[in-house]
């Protein structure tokens, strides 16, 4: 076979990592005098990584993230007291391997998401399934959906290991249907033993006000903090900040 021969080859063996890398793989094969098992091993761990690669690039499409926020981008000396030896004990994964549930509650523009985000990223990078939601849109969207969606979405929220509902109750109320999705999201999930992570700007003592129902708010609290870590974002504003950082520029470069 000559080079356009295996290049064909590999590629009908769907193994285009070890394609796409192989003019360079046999210069350096020649450059270094390179043993068969050495270019050989190089080759495998070309296809290796790109295979992981798309993995990763395709859980992360799944997720429905909307970026690959990192816990080192927090600046921890803006809001001093942030629980930020608990954020790391998030990062670590460790309540999604016990099925267990987070949950931050704060202020705005604390870097709730931030943390949320950062934390759901890593668990793609640990291969897990996640979903990321901003909660009230995504209730909003049950709430107008036929029940042939209602159902695909349900289960697209049952099946993650790890499901982030954003900003709950950023609207105050969700639509009673909303209530009843989230309830049954709490319930199923906690007899699955799948992790739940949520943020709020709402302190969990006014849930019932937002569901428009003590009972369910209670039935709904029980199941999620049994096996939950609490925390809580006291602080300043991050976005008052950038926004005001943003004035003084203009102001200086005008
Ligand atoms: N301590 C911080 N250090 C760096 N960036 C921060 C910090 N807190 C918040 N941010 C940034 O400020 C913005 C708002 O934070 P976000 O996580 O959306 O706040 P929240 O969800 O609590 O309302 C985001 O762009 C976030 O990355
Ligand atoms: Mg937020």
């Amino acid at each position: 076979m000559n080079m356009t021969e295996i290049d064909r080859a590999l590629r009908e063996l769907r193994l285009s990592g070890m394609a796409d890398t192989l003019s360079t793989r046999m210069m350096q094969a020649q450059a270094c005098d390179q043993p068969f098992i050495e270019t050989l091993g190089v080759m495998l761990q070309d296809e290796l990584d790109q295979r992981r690669s798309r993995l990763m690039d395709r859980r992360f499409k799944r997720s429905d993230l909307d970026e690959k926020a990192a816990l080192a981008d927090m600046d921890w000396r803006f809001n001093p007291k942030l629980p930020r030896t608990s954020c790391f004990e998030l990062h670590t994964l460790k309540f999604v391997g016990e099925g267990a549930n987070a949950l931050i509650v704060g202020k705005p523009g604390t870097g709730k998401s931030h943390v949320a985000k950062a934390v759901a990223y890593q668990a793609i990078l640990q291969g897990y399934d996640v979903r990321y939601t901003e909660a009230d849109a995504e209730f909003a969207r049950y709430t107008l959906a036929t029940s042939l969606e209602r159902a695909k979405l349900m289960k697209g929220w049952l099946a993650a290991d790890l499901l982030v509902l954003d900003d709950l109750f950023l609207a105050r109320r969700i639509a009673d249907v909303g209530a009843e999705v989230l309830q049954a999201i709490v319930h199923q999930r906690y007899k699955l033993r799948r992790s739940i992570m949520i943020t709020s700007n709402r302190v969990v003592q006014d849930w019932g006000k937002y569901l428009g129902d003590a009972t369910m708010a209670t039935t709904i609290l029980d199941r999620l903090m049994h096996r939950c870590t609490m925390l809580e974002f006291e602080g300043k504003s991050y976005r008052l900040k950038e926004a005001a950082a943003r004035i003084i520029a203009t102001q200086e470069s005008s």
